[in-house]
């Protein structure tokens, strides 16, 4: 039987590339996102991915949106959280609003999604938890207060929850990407970028397909042993 992986924020970015490593490994894929729904159809009709429509960071509609991917797919065995947006700028300038809006998409979703697929994997045995975090979890990033400091929580969350699940044959790990070639990454702009891209050691920007095949990997049966852990993939511009 294959197995279900859902991937939140999967129809864009590295979240796609996600949705179609996980596919061509032979998952059977379902991808969540939030607002666009052209990309989302553009989507399916290119890889051939049902895409489900609610807000992560609503618990109630991560309930009701997993009982339709459920029902469609069958119980979720890999959940990848990966949905996730910017609002930079400096603290003294940052907005409640701005703060509260990447708190709840970046990390209150990687609680809404887990709480509501964990009870499933504890009771049958397996289950793979994979959470996209950032270098600027780790290193921290000016400009980036909050998005920081959700990555970072994402680094905790995956810490406890992987002592939770250990025993219950689940993983649940951290993937913190560098800069990856994105539209958000392509949304800084391009004088401060290029002075990004000087400081990264292999002298380019990430690809987002070198975040999913260490998806697929920690997905995989073979990455049994490995739990609790913060992958870092960043060209080598900051070394956790
Ligand atoms: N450290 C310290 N100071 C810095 C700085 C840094 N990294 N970057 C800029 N500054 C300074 C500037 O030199 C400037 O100082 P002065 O006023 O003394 O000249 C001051 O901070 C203001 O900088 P800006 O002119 O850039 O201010 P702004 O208001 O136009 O823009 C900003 C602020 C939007 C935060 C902009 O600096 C920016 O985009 N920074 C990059 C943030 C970033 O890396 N975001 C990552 C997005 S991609 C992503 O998040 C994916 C991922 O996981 C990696």
């Amino acid at each position: 039987m294959k197995r279900v992986a859902v991937v939140t924020g999967g129809t864009r970015g590295i979240g796609e590339a996600i949705c179609e490593a996980l596919k061509h490994a032979g998952y059977k894929v379902a991808a969540t996102y939030q607002g666009n729904d052209e990309a989302a159809k553009k989507f399916t009709e290119k890889t051939g991915i049902p895409a489900f429509k609610f807000d992560v960071g609503d618990f109630d509609g991560c309930k009701e949106g997993l009982a339709h991917i459920v029902k469609a797919l069958g119980p979720v065995d890999i959940l990848v959280n990966n949905a996730g947006i910017t609002r930079d700028a400096f603290l003294h300038k940052t907005t409640l609003k701005h703060w509260h809006e990447v708190v709840n998409t970046n990390l209150d979703s990687v609680f809404n999604m887990s709480r509501n697929v964990i009870e499933g994997m504890r009771e049958r045995g397996f289950g793979r938890i994979i959470s996209i975090s950032s270098i600027n979890g780790q290193a921290g990033q000016a400009g980036q207060t909050n998005y920081s400091a959700a990555k970072a929580g994402i680094i905790g969350f995956t810490k406890a929850l992987a002592q939770e699940s250990a025993s219950k044959g689940i993983t649940v790990n951290a993937i913190a990407p560098g800069y990856i070639d994105t539209e958000m990454v392509r949304a800084v702009s391009p004088e401060v970028l290029s002075k990004i891209v000087e400081k990264i050691p292999v002298k380019r920007l990430g690809k987002a397909e070198e975040i999913a095949a260490m998806v697929v990997f920690l997905a995989s049966d073979q990455a049994a042993f490995a739990t609790g852990a913060t992958f870092t993939v960043n060209g080598g511009q900051y070394f956790a």
